[in-house]
């Protein structure tokens, strides 16, 4: 079945962000993109990569894993504001928003309904995995429907920032499951967990 993964860059203590919403990985960001880390990224998840790294590093293969990515609004005017009208035109892109109303590219798709009865839709369609880059507050919106995590763990804290998912998320404990690993000599940790069988709604 189509799955809802969540790939996404957390902290040790559970930030994707600064508490300023910017990039924290871009030119004036604070969080450390050493070598093997874009190696194992470009080996393992080309897909994830914006469409200027893929130039840059040679990367024309469409990838086996995802065929969509669901961004949240303000995660989108992160690439905006860089000059990226679409970071990821090799898959199809949609955009969460209630406040944007045009699209600033042909290639993404805005989409203001509902983003669990989207992502229900979507996983009941043919189609590769759909990949959910975040931010926070749509991560926490789709909570309940992500069937795998892929947490590219970096070695660093922030103390404070904006969170994995949304503080506005329900209280729901869940447990996972870790299916692979892979530890950076950098430091980083790429970590996948599926979601535990018997939680599967
Ligand atoms: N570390 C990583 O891997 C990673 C990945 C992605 C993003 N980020 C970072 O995350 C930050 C942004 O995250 P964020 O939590 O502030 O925001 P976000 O989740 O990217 O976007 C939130 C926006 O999504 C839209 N949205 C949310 N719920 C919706 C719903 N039910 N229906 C329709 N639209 C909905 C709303 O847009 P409207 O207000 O327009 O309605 C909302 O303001 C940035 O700093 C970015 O760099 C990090």
């Amino acid at each position: 079945m189509r799955r809802l993964v969540y790939v996404v860059a957390s902290t040790v203590d559970g930030f994707v962000a600064g508490p300023d919403g910017a990039d924290p990985t871009g030119p004036d960001g604070f969080w450390p993109v050493p070598p093997d880390y874009v190696e194992h990224l470009a080996a393992e998840y080309p897909e994830t990569l914006p469409a200027p790294a893929r130039v840059a590093l040679g990367i024309t293969a469409p990838g086996s894993r995802f065929d969509t990515v669901l961004e949240g609004r303000r995660s989108y005017e992160v690439g905006l504001r860089a000059g990226l009208t679409n970071a990821f035109p090799h898959l199809r892109h949609l955009v969460f928003s209630r406040t944007l109303t045009v699209s600033p590219d042909p290639g993404v798709e805005l989409v203001a309904a509902d983003p669990v009865a989207t992502v229900r839709e979507m996983k009941r369609q043919e189609g590769k995995d759909v990949w959910l880059v975040g931010g926070g507050e749509l991560a926490g919106v789709l909570y309940q429907e992500i069937d795998e995590l892929v947490v590219k763990l970096g070695p660093l804290t922030l103390g404070a920032g904006i969170p994995l998912f949304s503080r506005t998320a329900a209280f729901d404990p869940r447990t996972w499951t870790l299916t692979d690993h892979t530890v950076l000599t950098s430091g980083a940790l790429f970590l996948t967990y599926r979601r535990s069988p018997a939680q599967t709604t």
